[in-house]
């Protein structure tokens, strides 16, 4: 259990939210891409931003203290991670991440509101409508974020024994890559709604796979009529139960059951929280950030998915030790 707070630590706690503040700043700002390689004065930046120069020098030199630039002789420069991860043309970017950061910051301020009417205050849902920066950058940050743990996954599980695997909301296709990369048997659809696969072509394409993963536009959790294929031997489902509510993950789980070949493996990638909801503390929050940013999403534990599984027919249930935090599980489809 965590220890109950100090009055100094609840202080600190409340100060955390400065560094984020300052990195989101710079980024807004396009403050790393304006120094590049170079080393320049403040005066300079100030320049290139357009910004005043006590702000930018007050910025620059919280960004120094928090490790992400350096400074010598009153002159600035990128640090060799932040070349790599946050200037825009960097070779392991991470510029989707944080403009959907962004976007999440802008949610969390109106905690409250959600915690009144249980559920996300946006008038719109921009994730996922057309022509969509805020999509784009959602899936961007998928895509930055996904491989290294589709990667575990491909690794920690044995699939050379299965062909045709369906990623369900597998957006960029970071996860169906990755286990295609280590079982080149295998053939991978990926279904996920319209909007999403126009931006995640480009990724399957520019990843070589365009020959080996194929797409379905679907909205699984909305069309009571929707086709998602069939005969597929193993099925991933990756951080996508805890967008939906109980209700509309029973049925999802049925329909994923139904597209299955008997004795096919279900994988489920989730962001599994202790059974009584408090623990690991990033699962809490992560709960937060459902609450804040949907109509019904949660994190689920590993009994309330097995629970869903087990009614939709599916056995042998099990907990997969291979991520810091619990994240996955397996079940197999049981022919009744
Ligand atoms: C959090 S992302 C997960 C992407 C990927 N599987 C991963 O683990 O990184 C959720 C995905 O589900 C898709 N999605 C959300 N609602 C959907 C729906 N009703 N029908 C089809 N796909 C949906 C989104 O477009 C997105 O690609």
């Amino acid at each position: 259990m965590t220890k109950p707070m100090e009055k100094q630590e609840i202080l600190d706690l409340m100060r955390t939210f400065q560094g984020p503040e300052v990195v989101m700043a710079a980024h807004k700002l396009s403050l790393f891409d304006a120094i590049g390689k170079k080393s320049l004065s403040a005066i300079d930046i100030s320049h290139k931003i357009e910004a005043s120069v006590r702000g930018c020098t007050i910025l620059l030199d919280a960004l120094v203290a928090l490790g992400l630039l350096l400074k010598n002789k009153e002159r600035y420069q990128n640090t060799p991670v932040g070349l790599k991860t946050l200037c825009s043309d960097g070779d392991d970017t991470i510029i989707n991440s944080m403009n959907h950061i962004n976007e999440l910051m802008e949610s969390w301020r109106r905690l409250p509101e959600s915690v009144l009417s249980g559920h996300t205050n946006k008038k719109l849902d921009l994730q996922f409508s057309e022509n969509s920066e805020v999509n784009r950058s959602f899936i961007g940050a998928m895509a930055e974020l996904g491989r290294p743990n589709g990667r575990i996954i491909a690794e920690n599980l044995n699939l050379a024994s299965y062909n045709k695997l369906l990623d369900v909301g597998g957006g960029p296709g970071a996860y169906c890559e990755e286990i295609l990369r280590v079982n080149p048997q295998m053939f991978g659809v990926i279904a996920d709604l319209p909007i999403t696969i126009e931006s995640a072509r480009p990724y399957v394409e520019k990843g070589g796979f365009a020959e080996r993963i194929s797409f379905i536009a679907a909205d699984f959790y909305n069309d009571p009529n929707v086709e998602l294929g069939s005969n597929y031997d193993v099925v991933l489902i990756s951080n996508v139960l805890h967008m939906e509510g109980e209700v509309q993950n029973r049925k999802l789980i049925k329909k994923l059951y139904n597209t299955m070949e008997p004795d096919g493996l279900l994988i489920i990638h989730e962001t599994i929280i202790s059974e009584d909801h408090t623990s690991p503390l990033d699962r809490t929050f992560f709960a937060v950030n459902m609450l804040v940013n949907t109509q019904r999403g949660n994190s689920y534990s590993f009994n309330e998915i097995k629970g869903w599984l087990v009614d939709a027919g599916f056995g042998v249930v099990e907990f997969i030790d291979c991520f810091e935090n619990p994240s996955l599980m397996t079940a197999k489809k049981i022919m009744s």
